[in-house]
């Protein structure tokens, strides 16, 4: 979701106001995607990285994130979305923190779409955490790929079909390494606040145009769909 800070700098606001613009954004990109039946929809609110910015951003954006998750909660749950949040919470806020499991156990039920917010999430971190985890857990033998994969944050999401990054830039910043390895990568130039259905409708019709052939030949394809 990147772009809020040069939205909100161009019209002379706050970046804090560019943040609040996007969790508008955010709003119009989960209803789009749970009316077309998508499984998951995973955000990227906050990076192991933003930590780095200036205390003043990070503290508006912890509020803007309990506030979102108090006013939305209702709508949510009446969409049958699932919330569900993937990152290192430990030196999160403990209000935060106490609003992110409240809202994970009031949607936990929900047959929707899983909504996923990534925050303090970095690939990397969930790589190493999921390593250190089956270090620690697993008995016996070595992981295949599947094993591994339950370790990782996203557990029993679906693979990664899409992702779309706004704002210009042409870089994955750390977002879903693992799970990106045979996702169709869309950059669009739209900042992150602009986002509406024309611009989410122009990234699923590229991902349309794309052969999907993971690792297999063009003329392989043809005959597994003949
Ligand atoms: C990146 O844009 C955006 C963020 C670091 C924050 C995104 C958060 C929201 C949109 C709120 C959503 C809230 C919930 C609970 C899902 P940037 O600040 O890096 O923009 P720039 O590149 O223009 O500076």
């Amino acid at each position: 979701m990147d772009g809020n800070g040069r939205w909100a700098e161009t019209r002379g606001l706050s970046r804090s106001e560019g943040h609040r613009e996007g969790l508008k954004a955010t709003r119009r990109a989960v209803e789009f995607f749970a009316n077309r039946g998508a499984q998951a929809l995973t955000v990227f609110a906050f990076s192991s990285e933003n930590w780095q910015r200036p205390r003043e951003e990070v503290e508006a954006l912890f509020d803007l994130f309990v506030s979102a998750i108090e006013a939305e909660l209702p709508e949510l749950i009446e969409r049958a979305v699932r919330l569900r949040f993937i990152g290192e919470r430990e030196d999160f806020p403990e209000q935060l923190r106490q609003r992110m499991t409240e809202a994970e156990n009031a949607t936990g039920v929900n047959a929707g779409m899983t909504f996923v917010v990534a925050l303090g999430y970095g690939g990397r971190w969930d790589i190493l955490q999921a390593a250190l985890r089956w270090v620690r857990e697993a008995r016996n033998g070595e992981p295949d790929f599947e094993t591994f994969e339950s370790y990782l944050s996203t557990a029993g999401l679906p693979p990664l079909d899409l992702l779309i990054r706004t704002g210009g830039e042409q870089r994955i910043s750390n977002f879903l390494l693992w799970q990106s390895a045979y996702a169709e990568l869309c950059f669009l130039d739209v900042l992150w606040p602009d986002i509406d259905e024309t611009a989410l409708q122009a990234a699923l019709d590229v991902y349309a145009r794309r052969q999907r052939r993971f690792g297999c030949t063009g003329a392989q394809l043809q005959v597994h769909d003949a």
